[in-house]
């Protein structure tokens, strides 16, 4: 992998250790007087805007986008995703990656983050290991007014469900505030592209990797978010961009 921004010295084209990634993707020390809760998008695009190819965001990733990807939850406290991409996507506990766990020890953290699903329906099958056993217990971000036997059923199955929202949904600025009072500053968000757009639109977005795969996909796939488009669009300003193999690694943040 080469490092294209910021220019340095550095030329050479080899594979980086996970301590470097690690590094290179460190969370920003919180600043005083803030929450301290740090909110990052990870998400994966096509030349043409598509995240994903029938259905599934892995036909348009590549092994390095992978590494990254597991560097990135390797960091985390919690990785909060949609029910959608929970249910497309299969998702499973998030595991223990090995190399880093001096790192999370140090940070004080469990061996692996914890995964949050957003849901207002809480349609999910609870008998999944993802519920039922994951390192760190899931947690489920939804409404007051969600189905209380289906979250009966979640808390059955062991997941600890968080109320962040007054209505049958989750306010998205509500779901940061309470997994920061938990604790759960370095927050990951996997998408899916209409909870990302959410996050966007309500401004909590402090920085998004976003990795550009060199394919074309066309159709009517989605792009990475969704929703309504905001009044004024958000200014990001480029932090680091990685390249290997033509698959750009692109981190950008609030300035
Ligand atoms: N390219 C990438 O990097 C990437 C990343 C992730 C996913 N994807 C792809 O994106 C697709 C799925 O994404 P998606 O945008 O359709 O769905 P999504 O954002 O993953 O999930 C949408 C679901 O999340 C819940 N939700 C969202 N906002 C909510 C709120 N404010 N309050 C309560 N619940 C809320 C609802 O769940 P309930 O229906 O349970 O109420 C909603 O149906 C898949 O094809 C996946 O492969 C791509």
């Amino acid at each position: 992998m080469r490092r294209l921004f910021p220019v340095t010295a550095e030329t050479d084209d080899r594979e980086w250790s996970l301590a470097e990634l690690a590094a290179a993707y460190a969370h920003p020390e919180p600043r005083p007087g803030e929450s301290g809760a740090w909110l990052r998008g990870n998400m994966v695009t096509t030349l043409d805007g598509a995240a994903q190819h029938e259905g599934r965001s892995q036909p348009i990733s590549n092994a390095t986008d992978m590494r990254i990807f597991g560097t990135l939850r390797a960091l985390a406290d919690v990785v909060v995703v949609g029910a959608e991409t929970v249910r497309q996507e299969g998702y499973r506990p998030a595991r223990a990656r090995a190399g880093f766990e001096d790192l999370r020890a140090a940070a004080g953290q469990p061996p692996a983050p914890a995964i949050a699903v957003v849901s207002a329906r809480l349609d999910l099958d609870f008998a999944l290991p993802l519920f039922t056993s994951p390192l760190t217990p899931t947690l489920i971000l939804t409404g007051a007014a969600a189905p209380a036997d289906r979250i009966a059923a979640a808390e059955k199955a062991g997941a600890r469900v968080l109320i962040a929202g007054d209505g049958v949904g989750v306010e998205p600025a509500r779901a940061v505030r309470a997994l920061a009072e938990l604790g759960h500053t370095r927050l990951l968000t996997e998408g899916g592209p209409r909870l990302l757009g959410q996050f966007v639109a309500a401004g909590v977005l402090d920085e998004l990797c976003l990795t550009i795969s060199p394919m074309l996909a066309a159709g009517d796939a989605q792009r990475i978010t969704g929703g309504p488009s905001v009044a004024v669009p958000q200014r990001l300003a480029l932090v680091s961009l990685l390249e290997e193999d033509g698959f750009l690694f692109a981190r950008h943040g609030r300035s």
